[in-house]
């Protein structure tokens, strides 16, 4: 009995290092640039500034200075998790969004001012 389990032992432990391996490969910034283009880009726009249906939908100027001082990370972080009081804003988990992104998210989107 003891020598099948340790038989067995050996390569869950290899999937379960394979498993994360994958999991911190969804964090690199090429694929939030990817998620940001697939899943933001629809309404903050290419260049961060709002398209014309996100400018609809109240959202904010990534590229404005002025934006980007007025939010602190914990509150872009709360509004992306629970959505906010603008009811055009649903929280990203509900795009299929991975809370583990969020992070790697808000820098891309404080990348947008410079
Ligand atoms: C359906 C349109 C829509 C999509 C898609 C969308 N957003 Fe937004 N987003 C908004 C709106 C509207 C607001 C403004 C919410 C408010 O001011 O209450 C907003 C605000 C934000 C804010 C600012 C929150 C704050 O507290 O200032 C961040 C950061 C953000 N979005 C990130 C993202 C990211 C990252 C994605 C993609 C994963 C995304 N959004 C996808 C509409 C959208």
């Amino acid at each position: 009995m003891k020598k099948i389990f340790s038989y067995c032992a050996i390569p869950v432990t290899a999937m379960f290092g394979l498993y994360l391996g994958f999991a911190s490969s969804s964090v690199n910034a090429g694929d939030v640039n990817k998620i940001y283009k697939e899943t933001c880009e629809l309404c903050h726009g290419p260049d961060g500034k709002g398209s014309e249906a996100g400018k609809q939908f109240g959202v904010p100027d990534f590229s404005s200075a002025d934006y980007q001082k007025s939010r602190t990370d914990a509150q872009m972080k709360e509004s992306m998790t629970n959505g906010t009081k603008n009811p055009n804003y649903v929280k990203l988990s509900d795009l299929g969004v991975d809370l583990v992104d969020l992070d790697a998210l808000i820098t891309v989107v404080r990348g947008f001012s410079k």
